[in-house]
């Protein structure tokens, strides 16, 4: 089984000895809200002769789709985070690395805790995803970026390949270069095809960069709060094997779906 429905915590004591090369965890941001969202099913709708398809995928209204996304405290958070990060370390090979996904409530306490937990020389790169949606405020600049923590277990042997992006110099135009360590990619928009009305889904684009950066071809890309499994479909789009559990049943439903489809 690839997706199971299960606590982080119970899958980690499942997992062998150094069998994982990647853990990307997205986990509840703490964020004292319930994050809701609308299933989003896809009908086969006949198109109008001459179309050039068969079928046309169009969105229609499913189940309801929420998590809790509420702990006591910062600390309540973090301990919940703790124990989770240590049961899961053996689990990681020599080479692993981890890419832990917060933003901007628990990035500085999470930062901490993967320095005592790996040690602070293992620290590798703070990402910055910009995703440009959202309000603004009128009190402050707008919040417009998640941090993602990237740490390796050992800082000498960890696989690295590093992406190409577009440039956007002029100098550059059309031609490719290095990512940085902001990855700027739209969130995902209501028409998007990929869009599952999972709340929080992260775009496949974001996955699809960081999992062929810091997987290697074939290696085992675990994460252990999947929701609608992006990190999974990018995982087995890419070449790499994919493993995740979430402890909602309808995230387990979804990302199984979303595994299935893009196998063929
Ligand atoms: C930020 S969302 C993940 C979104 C995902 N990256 C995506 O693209 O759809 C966090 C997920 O963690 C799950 N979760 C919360 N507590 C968990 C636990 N103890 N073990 C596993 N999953 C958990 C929630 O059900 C939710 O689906």
């Amino acid at each position: 089984m690839t997706v199971h429905l299960a606590d982080w915590l119970e899958l980690a004591h499942t997992l062998d000895a150094a069998s994982v090369d990647l853990l990307y965890a997205d986990p509840p941001f703490n964020t004292g809200k319930t994050q809701q969202g609308i299933e989003r099913v896809s009908t086969k709708e006949p198109r109008p002769s001459g179309s050039g398809s068969e079928s046309n995928p169009s969105p229609a209204a499913g189940a309801r789709l929420a998590y809790a996304d509420t702990f006591a405290s910062t600390a309540a958070w973090l301990a919940w985070l703790r124990e989770r990060l240590e049961a899961t370390l053996p689990a990681l090979k020599p080479t692993a690395s981890i890419l832990l996904h917060v933003d901007w409530r628990t990035s500085h306490h999470a930062r901490l805790l993967l320095d005592e937990l790996l040690g602070p020389d293992h620290f590798v790169n703070h990402l910055i995803w910009t995703y440009g949606l959202g309000g603004s405020s009128p009190r402050r600049f707008a919040r417009k970026h998640d941090d993602i923590l990237f740490y390796a277990v050992d800082p000498e042997r960890y696989h690295f390949e590093p992406p190409m992006v577009p440039a956007t110099s002029n100098r550059m135009k059309g031609r490719l270069k290095k990512a940085t360590d902001v990855l700027d990619i739209p969130a995902i928009n209501n028409m998007a095809h990929e869009r599952t009305g999972y709340p929080t889904q992260k775009p496949l684009a974001l996955l699809r960069l960081l999992v062929t950066a810091c997987c290697p071809p074939g290696g085992l890309v675990l994460d252990p709060c999947c929701g609608s499994g992006t990190t999974l479909e990018a995982a087995a789009a890419s070449g790499r094997r994919p493993l995740g559990c979430d402890i909602n049943p309808h995230a387990v439903a979804i990302a199984r779906r979303r595994l299935a489809s893009s196998k063929g």
